[in-house]
C-alpha cells in the first residue's frame, strides 16, 4: 500500500462513495463533501455518525456552492479527488433538466475553479463517469461489421418492436462497450455525465493533475438506498418484492443490463486512484456479462421467497431507456489489473440480506 494520502471524495456519503471512503480510510486520511441529497439519504444523522466513527471527516456541503468547495480545497489540500457527487436519475432528468445540469456540470466546474482558486494541485482526479455516454451502445450488423443503431422511435416501441436498427432498418446485435465505441447521450443525465468528462479532460490538460475516468455499468448492492424511485433498479426490486408488491418489468423483459457489486466497484476506484501510469481514454467498467431485466428479477424473487407470479412484463416502455448494456473489461482488467469478483448470485444474496436487516433497522428508528 502506497504512502498516507489525503483524499477527498466529492458525494462520498453516497452508495458508491461511503464504501470507497470506507475502504480508503483504512490506510488514507478521508474527507468527504456531501449535500445529504434528501432523495438518496433518508437518515443523514446516522450515516454521519457511522462514518465519524470510521474516522472520516464530513463536510456537509453542495457543489454548488463555491465558497464552501474553496474553503475545504484551501484546508484540507488534497492529494487525490474522488468526483462522485451527483444528479443520478436517467428519467428524472427529463423532468429536472436545469438541476442535473446544474449540479452535474456547473458543481463540476465548481470543483475545477474551486482547486484553481486555492492553489491546491492534486496528483489526480477520478470521475465516477457512466455507461450512458454511449446512449444505445455498441453494435454490429449481421456481416459483424460495426453499426451505429437508430435511437428507438415511439412508433416501433409502441407495437412491440425494442429491437435497435440500423440505417436500413434492419435489426442489428448488441456487442460490449468500451472507450472506443461511439458516445451518443441518449437522457439528460447521460449528456451531463459526458460533460463532466469533457470538463476535467481540458481543464486539467497539460497541467500536473491527472484525470481518471470510470464509465460504470449498473452497480448494485448493500447501501444504495432502497427509497429512491429514480435509481438504482435492482435495490427497487429488492424493495417491491419484500413489501409483497408485483414487478412491473418494461418492455418484454428482454432489455439487457451489466450488473457489478459495489465492493468490485470500488476495488477499481481504488485502483485508478493510485496506480502510477494512468491512461488517457476512460475505462469500462462492469462484470462484462450482460442479464436480462426478466433473469435478474426472477433470481432476486426467489431469493425474497416470492414466486414468477410477481412478476408482470408490461410492454411498457419509457423514453431514454436503452436496450441492451454490457461492458468490455479488458482495458480495466489489462491497465488496472482489475476483474470482477463477486458473482451476481453471492451480490444479490448479499443485497437481500442487508435489504431485510437494514428494513429493520429503520423500523425500529422510526418507533423510537
Ligand atoms: N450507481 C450506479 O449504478 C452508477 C452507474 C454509473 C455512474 N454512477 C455515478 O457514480 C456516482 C455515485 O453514484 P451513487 O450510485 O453512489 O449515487 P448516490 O446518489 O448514492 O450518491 C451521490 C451522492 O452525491 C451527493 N450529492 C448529490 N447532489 C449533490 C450536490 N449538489 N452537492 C454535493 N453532493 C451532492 C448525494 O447526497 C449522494 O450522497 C455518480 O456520479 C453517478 O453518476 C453510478
Amino acid at each position: 500500500m502506497s504512502a498516507t494520502k489525503t483524499i477527498l471524495i466529492t458525494g462520498g456519503a453516497g452508495f458508491i462513495g461511503a464504501r470507497l471512503a470506507a475502504e480508503l480510510s483504512r490506510h488514507h486520511r478521508v474527507i468527504v463533501y456531501d449535500s445529504f441529497h434528501p432523495q438518496a439519504h433518508q437518515d443523514p444523522m446516522a450515516t454521519r455518525l457511522h462514518m465519524a466513527q470510521q474516522g472520516i471527516n464530513v463536510r456537509v456541503g453542495d457543489l454548488r456552492d463555491l465558497a464552501a468547495l474553496q474553503a475545504v480545497f484551501a484546508q484540507a489540500k488534497p492529494d487525490l479527488v474522488y468526483h462522485l457527487a451527483a444528479e443520478t436519475g436517467t428519467g428524472q432528468s427529463f423532468d429536472h433538466p436545469l438541476r442535473y445540469c446544474d449540479v452535474n456540470v456547473m458543481g463540476t466546474a465548481n470543483l475545477v475553479l474551486a482547486m484553481r482558486q486555492s492553489g491546491v494541485r492534486p496528483a489526480r482526479i477520478v470521475l465516477a463517469g457512466s455507461r450512458a455516454v454511449y446512449g444505445e451502445g455498441a453494435y454490429i450488423d449481421a456481416g459483424g461489421r460495426p453499426a451505429a443503431p437508430l435511437q428507438r422511435s415511439p412508433d416501433d416501441l409502441a407495437v412491440g418492436c425494442f429491437l435497435p436498427r440500423g440505417a436500413n432498418g434492419l435489426p442489428l446485435v448488441p456487442v460490449p462497450t468500451q472507450a472506443g465505441s461511439p458516445v451518443a447521450p441518449s437522457s439528460v443525465y447521460a449528456a451531463t455525465k459526458l460533460m463532466q468528462e469533457h470538463l476535467l479532460r481540458h481543464a486539467f490538460w497539460g497541467t500536473d493533475t491527472s484525470v481518471g475516468i470510470l464509465r460504470l455499468q449498473n452497480i448494485y448492492g448493500p447501501g444504495q438506498s432502497l427509497h429512491n424511485p429514480y435509481t438504482g433498479v435492482l435495490s427497487i426490486f429488492c424493495q417491491q418484492l419484500c413489501s409483497g408488491r408485483m414487478l412491473n418489468i418494461y418492455e418484454d423483459g428482454q432489455i439487457t443490463r451489466d450488473f457489478l457489486f459495489v465492493d468490485d466497484a470500488v476495488r477499481a476506484f481504488v485502483r485508478i486512484g493510485l496506480i502510477a501510469g494512468l491512461p488517457d481514454e476512460a475505462i469500462d467498467i462492469g462484470s462484462g456479462q450482460g442479464t436480462t431485466i426478466y433473469d435478474v428479477a426472477r433470481k432476486l424473487a426467489a431469493l425474497i421467497g416470492r414466486s414468477d407470479d410477481a412478476l408482470q412484463i408490461t410492454g411498457a416502455y419509457r423514453p431514454g431507456d436503452i436496450r441492451h448494456s454490457v461492458a468490455d473489461i479488458r482495458r480495466a482488467a489489462g491497465l488496472l489489473g482489475w476483474i470482477p469478483e463477486i458473482s451476481l448470485d453471492t451480490g444479490l444474496r448479499a443485497l437481500v440480506h442487508w435489504s431485510g436487516a437494514h428494513e429493520r433497522r429503520v423500523a425500529v428508528h422510526a418507533a423510537e
